[in-house]
């Protein structure tokens, strides 16, 4: 039944557009309404209760009615609700978050701008790094490098660095490549070692570069982990691999770490859990835990110098944002980060993440399952299977995921299917026993989905 108060045909088309489903589905019968949320459960409007078991697309770190964070963001609207960054002005909290951000982030030197969005913060660095490469008086360096499966935002320059989905919105625009995903367990010659598979990534990555025309490419963005790809987790080779090839072509590393940062890894940011030293990196999602929509780039030493002289000879830097460091997601941003370092919870992510892989290990012989991964608090079952060849053998992965995903649901936990893979990254603050929770629901939907 859906909501009443809202909707009363069930199959009346909703008056909103809903993100990653069909069009035809956004009707009252197709759709849960959420009414509220505590700690990692959410409740809808029918009374139901869910398990957000991925904090709502790896954003509510916090959990649901943190009441500390809410009394942060009260006190903040009561003191000053709005305020715009530009133009010699900016407000105390902005600040404030900016020195505590430089202070954590994985960039040396870092200066922080902020926007609204994941999204934004990826158009926002990819702008400044034109500008920056005008400043050097290298203009023809604006090619941006990305990987297949990788998810970087809804707006049209983030969209065409997103790996995929762009022939039906008439994507990429000029100016962006693609390379493969460390996808190991579905890509790998049978038989074929991570390092093997690592160095044939390098090589296809050198070969993109030396055809397209002499320094050229600008950055290469990843995720430290694409979790939008199906939870690709890289081998411990990937990076070690693919690093030293952007470094001899003068290309740098963007980490989008707007779902690894803040915790989610089991360390401030993904970046760290693979030994990455980004040029810049973008964050958003958990920087907030969803309470306001924030997003942040640190910007590299270097571009930020380019910038100083670019507008020394311009006279300005025509960048802004009306709603960047709004002061509300300012003090929202700075009381997560308070509280996450105060209670330990990077660590305690880290802890309760061994937990999760360690139960979900328990699944990897269900007849379903093709592979398990995890790393910090998030783990997935992957249903490409493999031979005792090691050759793939099932090519209903997606069907299968498609089932387990709905028998979940109707257990009430809400998982993320993406690629072969269903994720779970449930918020931070979780408990040893509602893993375990989790867990034994998923051992149940793999079975009701076998069925
Ligand atoms: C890795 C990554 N980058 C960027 C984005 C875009 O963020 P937003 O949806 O806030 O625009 C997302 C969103 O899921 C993401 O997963």
């Amino acid at each position: 039944m859906a909501t009443s108060a809202i909707r009363t045909a069930e199959d009346e088309r909703l008056p909103m557009l809903l993100g990653f489903q069909r069009v035809s589905d956004n009707t009252a019968i197709a759709t849960r309404f959420m009414e509220y949320g505590r700690g990692i459960y959410v409740y809808d409007t029918d009374g139901r209760e869910y398990i957000e078991a991925t904090a709502s697309f790896y954003v509510a770190s916090l959990g649901y009615q943190n009441a500390e964070l809410i009394d942060a963001i009260e006190r903040q609207y009561r003191e000053l609700p709005f305020f715009v960054s530009a133009l010699h002005r900016t407000s105390r909290a902005s600040l404030e978050l900016a020195e505590k951000l430089v202070s954590l982030v994985p960039v040396a030197g870092a200066h922080m701008l902020f926007g609204s969005t994941g999204s934004e913060a990826i158009d926002f660095l990819i702008k400044l790094l034109r500008f920056g490469a005008v400043a050097r008086g290298e203009p023809q360096r604006t090619t941006i490098i990305g990987r297949h499966g990788s998810y970087h935002g809804g707006t049209i320059a983030s969209a065409s660095l997103t790996g995929g989905h762009h022939e039906e919105f008439g994507l990429p625009i000029a100016g962006f490549r693609h390379v493969a995903q460390p996808d190991y367990h579905g890509e790998r010659e049978p038989g074929e070692s991570q390092t093997a598979f690592c160095q044939r990534l390098a090589r296809e990555l050198e070969t993109l570069i030396t055809h397209e025309p002499a320094d050229s490419i600008a950055a290469f963005f990843c995720e430290p982990i694409s979790f939008s790809a199906g939870f690709k987790l890289p081998p411990a080779d990937y990076f070690p691999s693919i690093v030293p090839v952007l470094d001899a072509h003068g290309i740098e590393l963007v980490a989008d770490e707007v779902v690894t940062g803040c915790g989610r890894t089991g360390q401030w940011w993904g970046s760290q859990s693979f030994g990455l030293t980004p040029a810049h990196a973008t964050m958003a999602k958990g920087i907030t835990s969803g309470y306001f929509p924030l997003s942040a780039v640190a910007i590299g030493e270097n571009l930020y110098r380019d910038l100083e002289r670019g507008s020394e000879r311009i006279g300005t830097l025509a960048h802004a944002g009306t709603y960047a460091a709004h002061p509300v997601g300012a003090a929202a941003a700075l009381k997560t980060l308070e509280i996450i370092e105060r209670d330990g919870l990077v660590e305690h992510a880290a802890r309760m993440g061994e937990r999760l892989g360690a139960r979900l290990l328990d699944l990897a012989e269900h007849p379903l399952v093709g592979d398990v991964r995890s790393a910090g608090l998030a783990a997935c079952l992957d249903f490409l299977r493999r031979d005792g060849d090691d050759r793939p053998i099932n090519d209903d992965a997606d069907a299968v995921l498609e089932r387990v995903y709905s028998k979940l649901l109707e257990r009430g936990v809400v998982a993320r299917p993406a690629g072969r893979s269903l994720i779970i990254a449930p918020p931070l603050v979780i408990e040893a026993d509602e893993i375990d929770e989790i867990c034994r629901r998923v051992s149940l939907a793999l079975d009701d989905a076998l069925r």
